[in-house]
């Protein structure tokens, strides 16, 4: 699969989101992370922005939700309008049944997993998901160094998808900037969620090409 930059929105200036928004307007997706102060020590944002950032946005939205309660909120960001709705593994009730909704209702769906989930935990259902996000980090904040260690379970999970039929995309989401991002590309993620690396520097859009660049210099860019 051809490697995509999905730029995360908690770094950006959440008073000029809408500029920050169109500066990212050649990524593939924008990753917009939702918290409750819950399931992470963080609040972000909920529903009514995430239907405006939706109108906003010239590419597909792709929510992550670090929250509780998947099991009843997912649906509504499908509605929302997010083409790809990722919950967490550790969060919800009864996974199988809330991916197929999501994909039911019409979204890509993604299945999340903190840095000390086990990647087999997921292995007999990897086809109920579109794509397994990989958290590099742990999760409710930008800014944190990636885990090396987590590369470990991203080269297992490359393993385990390529011995089963359809396309399931791997994302890596913590810690990506231009510097490490051949290394987790070549442990097997084809999805990078860059916050810090591309809203943290003063054009947001030169850091995507950037890091489509560097991408490119791998066999799968
Ligand atoms: C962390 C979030 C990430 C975060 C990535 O909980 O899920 O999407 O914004 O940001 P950086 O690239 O700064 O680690
Ligand atoms: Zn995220």
């Amino acid at each position: 699969m051809r490697i995509q930059i999905a730029p995360s929105i908690l770094s950006a200036d959440l008073v000029n989101l809408e500029r920050d928004i169109e500066a990212v307007s050649d990524a593939d997706w924008l990753h917009v992370d939702v918290m409750d102060g819950h399931f992470v020590p963080n609040l972000t944002l909920g529903l009514p922005t995430v239907k405006r950032i939706v109108k906003v946005s010239k590419i597909p939205v792709d929510v992550h939700l670090m929250i509780d309660d998947p099991d009843r909120w997912a649906p509504m960001y499908v509605e929302a309008g997010a083409a790809s709705v990722t919950f967490h593994l550790e969060a919800a009730l009864a996974p199988i049944r809330l991916a197929r909704e999501i994909r039911r209702l019409g979204a890509r769906v993604g299945v999340a997993l903190r840095p000390a989930t086990p990647v087999e935990s997921i292995f007999e259902y990897l086809p109920e998901f579109d794509m397994v996000v990989v958290m590099t980090v742990e999760p409710g904040f930008g800014g944190q160094p990636l885990l090396e260690t987590i590369l470990e379970k991203i080269r297992a999970l490359r393993k385990a998808i390529n011995s089963v039929d359809g396309e399931i995309w791997i994302a890596a989401d913590g810690g990506v900037t231009t510097d490490n991002i051949v290394e987790v590309i070549d442990a097997g993620a084809d999805v990078l969620v860059v916050g810090t690396a591309i809203f943290g520097k003063d054009n947001p859009g030169v850091e995507v090409a950037t890091l489509r660049q560097r991408a490119k210099g791998t066999p799968y860019g």
